[in-house]
């Protein structure tokens, strides 16, 4: 919404949050959503809303599809052609077996999560005035240090001094919140119609990173230990969905936020 409401009439759509431009409505329930559209009558949808944990997905696959892939559905039922719908998706749309993936490149969701983001495509794909934003893990600060997500997953570990393994397996490219949403804004004032690929510049796994991330701070990484074994969980996750961002690149939009200045940026904001 701060993208967007200094210069267009932006509302917000969801079911716990508050402020002032939130319309409370449960996206779940077709004529419920369908009348808050009827009522804002957009020229454009930011489509966000998702069961985004992928164990989760796979243990409620009913649930996971009726809110990753049924508001999506409403969307296309009710608006006009002239409304521009952007859906955010996931690089798990791909296995991770033969990175890097381009935009064309053929997807094969390994998890019910990847498969339902892969049905929300699918029904856009059939649609113009649709653009789809595919993105890896997504990094930026949470209401505390102690609930940034991947950030303090990171740096939790290096500011306790507690022995921990961490994963040296799986491929991660966090991409900061700031880069997304600018990049949403880019495609929109574009009016870019298709699939285009976000991503942070680098990558590493989360042993990697926190190694990475405890030498820039100057902290010691000497408790961290690396496993080569991939700890088993519900969802399968890709090896490495490395996103190839060269379409969105070549437009003119860039550059992506390393991680560690998106650390140092998420640190300094805490006054850490
Ligand atoms: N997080 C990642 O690392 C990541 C990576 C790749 C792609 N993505 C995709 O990016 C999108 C956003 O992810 P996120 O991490 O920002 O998700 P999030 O923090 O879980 O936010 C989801 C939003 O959906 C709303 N919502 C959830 N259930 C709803 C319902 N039944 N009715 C209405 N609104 C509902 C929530 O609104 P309230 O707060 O008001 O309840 C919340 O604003 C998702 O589509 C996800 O698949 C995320």
């Amino acid at each position: 919404v701060a993208r967007f409401e200094s210069d267009h009439d932006a509302i917000q759509m969801g079911l716990s949050g508050a402020g002032e431009r939130l319309v409370r409505v449960d996206l779940r329930d077709p004529e419920a959503f369908t009348r808050a559209l009827q009522v804002a009558q957009p020229d454009v949808v930011i489509h966000l809303a998702a069961h985004k944990d992928p164990d989760y997905c796979e243990e409620h696959p009913g649930d996971a599809e009726a809110l990753n892939v049924g508001p999506v559905r409403t969307l296309c039922e009710i608006l006009p052609a002239t409304t521009r719908i952007v859906l955010a998706s996931t690089d798990y749309v791909f296995d991770g077996i033969a990175p890097p993936y381009k935009e064309e490149s053929v997807r094969h969701p390994l998890s019910v999560y990847g498969k339902t983001k892969a049905a929300a495509e699918d029904l856009l794909h059939r649609r113009a005035r649709t653009t789809v934003v595919r993105f890896p893990v997504l990094v930026g600060a949470g209401p505390t240090l102690e609930k940034s997500g991947f950030i303090w997953q990171i740096v939790g570990p290096l500011r306790t001094g507690l022995e921990v393994t961490l994963d040296d397996v799986l491929q991660r490219r966090p991409v900061w919140i700031e880069d997304v949403a600018r990049a949403i804004r880019f495609l929109v004032d574009r009016e870019a119609d298709g699939v285009f690929h976000l991503s942070g510049p680098s990558g590493g796994t989360r042993y990697g990173w926190t190694v990475g991330i405890g030498g820039h701070l100057g902290l010691p990484t000497g408790h961290i230990r690396p496993s080569r074994e991939i700890v088993a969980r519900r969802a399968e996750r890709p090896r490495d969905s490395h996103l190839d961002t060269s379409k969105i690149e070549a437009m003119g939009f860039g550059p992506f936020t390393p991680f560690t200045t998106v650390v140092d940026e998420v640190l300094a904001g805490f006054g850490v």
